[in-house]
């Protein structure tokens, strides 16, 4: 079935990340929970967001903070019950907001009953429903692919002298998606959240699924990054596999078979963009696809202007593109783009919410929340405990939401020790924000709201305007934005129409010639426009 362009709530809207355990603690407990999202929807509906997509919420032991799953039908109870998510679904709804959630279908946990199973009883159904296999003849691993730490992906079990696959921690385990069972698993997974009313799925490490039949050995890869290969090893053959288009077609198929279409978005970890591309397939795979090649740009005017034009020039013609500059894994682009220099935190969300497609925001980007450097004794992560990279620690950009200037940041109650230990709250807090009209907070819900009104339902037309050294100028439906990445004041290279917002909050008069102040930008009607992308 092919469904309307209508019903693609997604197109030029913005989804809002949000990391459960780190938004608002309802039960003094020290972590955030379902109860505190649902205190804080009216918040969510002020600042202007179309959906939420939660960070897991599934039972979990926790090595890897819910992605390592061992119930794909509950709630963490931690976080909460079914009920409180349901509740917090019809509450969405009421105000016009849909609620994602995080599936994990690469692996799961190795306390999942499967995977119990699968090490258990000789002869189990379960024993290929995960990634098994024999040692090489000098007894070492089956292959030379290596988990995200770096270390052997694969772990020997003592009792049957076979290897299973993890490219994760250890205690998560790969999925075996040779196997049919494990495809019917998941078809019914999907439909018990489809059916409760969950408007769709962030897709952990979609472009995981199947791991080469033959196990064959990666190849070197000399030069490090974190899309092409890292640890000297390209990830070919234990990731990015041809077969993993055909799940997202079946998965593709249920989504559509709802009324309100599901929306599928993956976590397409890869740096070509026809490979992206790929994931949307014939319009028949993901609806939208997370653009890393973007998320590890630098913060220049050629290299972001590079990046969207080679992304749309990829993408098949009813694709959807999709930005997004922070996540619980890369870090806040606050500190990453910015360091922390709040005219590029203006500029980044001023890009962010004009160009065209939907648009990813993770919790605090609002406000211009940095990443916190935690001290090793607070740390949580385990993945990334013992990262040498600068930078490396996950933890940075996972500490509480800053609600207010208090000690607890507003995040739990008094006295209560948070899960992570609070950034830094002084400025960047809610509260704050919210009474000062100039602030960080109100323009990204200026901007929210001009996108809503001009992009809503569509993904605009964009074209790049020839611009001088160190801007970015481009059309985006019947806007224009203006963009300088440099710290000279700059001449604004097009004639434009009225100016509807700026990044620094300077008005200007309309239609004359306009001077770009140092990473200012300005979004403007574009002469003759009439308002209807
Ligand atoms: C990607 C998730 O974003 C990350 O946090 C997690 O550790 C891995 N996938 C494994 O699930």
């Amino acid at each position: 079935m092919q469904e309307s362009t209508a019903g693609r709530w997604w197109q030029g809207a913005v989804l809002y990340q949000l990391y459960v355990r780190s938004w608002l603690d309802s039960d003094g407990d020290g972590y955030g929970d379902l109860g505190g999202i649902i205190a804080r929807l009216d918040y969510l509906s002020w600042l202007g967001v179309d959906g939420i997509w939660l960070s897991p919420t599934m039972p979990s032991p926790d090595d890897d903070w819910g992605y390592d799953v061992c119930d794909y039908r509950g709630v963490h109870p931690e976080l909460g019950t079914l009920a409180d998510l349901d509740r917090l679904i019809a509450e969405a709804g009421q105000r016009d907001m849909r609620v994602l959630l995080d599936l994990v279908p690469n692996h799961s946990s190795s306390a999942h009953p499967w995977f119990v199973a699968s090490c258990g009883e000789p002869g189990s159904q379960y024993r290929d429903y995960y990634v098994w296999a024999d040692p090489r003849p000098d007894g070492g691993p089956p292959s030379n692919w290596l988990d995200a730490t770096g270390r052997s992906a694969w772990a020997l079990d003592d009792r049957s002298g076979q290897y299973y696959l993890h490219n994760f921690l250890p205690s998560q385990p790969d999925l075996n998606w040779w196997e049919d069972a494990v495809h019917e698993e998941f078809r019914q997974i999907l439909a018990f959240w489809f059916d409760r009313g969950v408007a769709g799925f962030r897709i952990d490490v979609a472009h995981g699924l199947y791991k080469d039949a033959k196990l064959r050995d990666n190849p070197p890869q000399p030069v490090q990054s974190p899309l092409a290969g890292r640890f000297g090893l390209r990830p070919e053959y234990n990731a990015n596999r041809p077969e993993t288009h055909a799940v997202f077609a079946g998965w593709r198929r249920i989504a559509e078979s709802y009324p309100a279409p599901r929306l599928l978005l993956g976590e397409t970890w890869v740096g070509e963009f026809e490979r992206l591309a790929g994931y949307y397939g014939h319009d028949d795979e993901l609806q939208l696809a997370f653009n890393f090649p973007f998320v590890f740009a630098g913060f220049t005017a050629p290299q972001l202007a590079g990046i969207v034009g080679a992304t749309l020039a990829a993408l098949p013609a009813a694709a959807c593109p999709v930005w997004t500059a922070s996540n619980h894994d890369v870090g806040r682009f606050p500190t990453r783009w910015c360091g922390g220099d709040e005219r590029k935190a203006r500029l980044a969300l001023l890009i962010l919410a004009t160009l065209p497609g939907a648009a990813v925001l993770y919790y605090g980007d609002e406000i211009g929340m940095t990443d916190f450097d935690v001290p090793p004794e607070l740390r949580r992560d385990k993945m990334t405990w013992d990262d040498p990279t600068p930078r490396g620690n996950r933890d940075r950009a996972r500490t509480p939401m800053q609600w207010d200037a208090s000690p607890s940041g507003g995040f739990t109650e008094r006295g209560v020790m948070p899960w992570l230990p609070l950034g830094d709250n002084a400025v960047a807090n809610v509260a704050r924000q919210q009474a000062d009209r100039e602030s960080v907070l109100w323009l990204c819900r200026d901007l929210l709201s001009l996108r809503r009104a001009e992009f809503r339902g569509q993904i605009a037309r964009y074209e790049a305007v020839p611009a001088p050294e160190g801007q970015w100028v481009y059309r985006a439906g019947d806007l224009i934005v203006a963009a300088n990445f440099t710290d000279q004041p700059g001449a604004c290279a097009e004639p434009a129409g009225p100016v509807l917002l700026s990044s620094s909050g300077t008005p200007r008069p309309g239609g004359t010639e306009l001077t770009l102040a140092p990473w200012e930008g300005i979004v403007a009607r574009q002469a003759g426009g009439t308002g209807s992308s």
